[in-house]
């Protein structure tokens, strides 16, 4: 046999846990096919060695039936070009004040940012379009600051880019907006993708910089908040660096305008918008409006998801083997954990004879262990026991006896089954029992 041929991978484990996040991602697909992303690039990420692979992302993305749309960062674009004609802004609380003498460079460079990104997209196969499509008018003079041709977005020409959209391209719109005059003033990238939440039905919002997600000393990136939980974030940490409390409070607004989710993230590690994307547990911080993750009662539509979750633990001889008829049969006893509408975590609940009730099918999906998933599973499952009156709850389990401890199961007996489950304990797997009474 030459050196160079293959061998199947015969790491059973490792096998399954790559079909695991494969079946995930398709499930993931399937949600997000046809929503539309927009993206606010930074301009630092351009001159990185990672930013051709970000791109490639990003088209894969589009591949799958992704809409996406494309916001140009343009500072350091901007700072350059001043600086080759040895020009200055100055900036008032973060916000460039564009005179007249420097504009044209404001504008060559933002739009010179936009064709990079264009460049990019064409040599990864994918059509990127680049055009005027946003109405502005002078900020003025606000407490005495005269922001000259500093704009303020006006109106978007929401049917254009939907068109674009709908036509499989991917509209590029570098922050300049134009008056009726044709007058041009420089916008704000940030603003513009936020604005653009009030005109289109956007799934998600990304704010892709060099910086991750938020961070807060001692605590590390947090990755999912709430918009209440952003807002405290900003109220108590008022030396937050300007690009991250300029993102926060700008999420904030597009949650509250309509975006469903907005992103926080790293455009310096690879492969972190389809970890975003395709897990929600990337390295970015995730800002949502309503609660993205619930436990609900399982419907005949989850079956196959759940029996995915199962089958890795089924092959380690952790859980049962169930059919779908197995799960259909008692489809009002499973409860899922969703996230985002897809499932990462199943139970079940069994009544028996004499107000007894079985903790059964707890699993959690390989990308989400260890997360809180389980817990919330079995408290769930406990209160509701509770609530149908149960005065005595038990499990089996071969591997898990240590966990369940902390909730304050016990070890038993089959003495202490049912009589109904009793007769069908199988002997083979020699399971442990683990029982709770539940004081009245
Ligand atoms: C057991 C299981 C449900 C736990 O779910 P989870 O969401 O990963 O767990 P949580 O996040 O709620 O809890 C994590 C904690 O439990 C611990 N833990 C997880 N599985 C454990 C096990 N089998 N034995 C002991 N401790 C375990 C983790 O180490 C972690 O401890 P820490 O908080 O000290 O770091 C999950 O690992 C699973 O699906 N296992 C396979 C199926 C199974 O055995 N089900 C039980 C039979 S019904």
């Amino acid at each position: 046999m030459s050196d160079s041929a293959l061998f199947a991978d015969k790491n059973a484990d490792r096998n399954n846990e790559i079909a695991g996040s494969i079946r995930e991602v398709f499930s993931y697909i399937a949600k997000f096919k046809g929503q539309l992303f927009i993206l606010k690039i930074e301009d630092t990420l351009l001159d990185n060695p990672q930013f051709p692979v970000l791109i490639r992302d990003i088209v894969q993305l589009h591949g799958v039936g992704i809409k996406i749309l494309i916001v140009p960062g343009t500072r350091k674009s901007i700072d350059r070009q001043l600086a080759a004609y040895e020009l200055q802004t100055s900036f008032h609380e973060g916000i460039r004040l564009t005179s007249a003498e420097t504009l044209p460079l404001v504008e060559q460079a933002s739009l010179g940012a936009a064709q990079r990104i264009l460049s990019y997209l064409t040599a990864n196969g994918a059509s990127g379009i680049q055009g005027n499509w946003v109405q502005a008018r002078s900020l003025g003079i606000v407490g005495g600051v005269d922001y000259m041709r500093t704009g303020k977005i006006e109106r978007i020409e929401r049917n254009i880019i939907e068109k674009l959209l709908n036509e499989g391209f991917i509209p590029i719109l570098p922050p300049i907006g134009w008056n009726k005059l044709g007058h041009a003033y420089n916008i704000s990238s940030t603003e513009l993708a936020t604005e653009l939440c009030r005109y289109l039905v956007v799934g998600k919002l990304f704010f892709i910089g060099e910086e991750g997600g938020v961070k807060l000393v001692d605590k590390g990136i947090i990755s999912a908040l709430n918009v209440n939980q952003a807002q405290e974030i900003l109220a108590k940490n008022t030396n937050l660096p300007f690009a991250q409390k300029d993102y926060l409070e700008n999420a904030i607004r597009a949650c509250r305008t309509g975006a469903k989710r907005v992103h926080l993230l790293s455009g310096l590690s690879a492969g972190s918008i389809l970890q975003e994307v395709f897990s929600a547990r990337g390295n970015g911080t995730m800002v949502y409006d309503n609660e993205y993750w619930s436990l609900r009662e399982a419907s005949v539509d989850d079956i196959p998801d759940m029996l995915r979750i199962m089958q890795n633990y089924v092959e380690k001889g952790f859980l049962v083997s169930r059919s779908q008829d197995d799960i259909e049969a008692k489809l009002a006893d499973f409860v899922v954990y969703v996230v985002d509408t897809a499932i990462h975590g199943c139970g079940a609940l069994h009544a028996f004879e004499n107000n007894v009730y079985e903790i059964a099918a707890i699993a959690v999906g390989a990308n989400y262990r260890d997360s809180g998933v389980g817990e919330q599973v079995v408290n769930f499952l406990i209160e509701k026991a509770k609530k149908q009156g149960a005065e005595k709850l038990f499990l089996l389990t071969t591997q898990a006896s240590d966990w369940f401890y902390s909730f304050g199961f016990k070890d038993g007996s089959i003495q202490d089954l049912p009589p109904s489950k009793r007769e069908k304990y199988n002997g083979k797997r020699n399971s442990k029992v683990m029982v709770i009474n539940i004081k009245r």
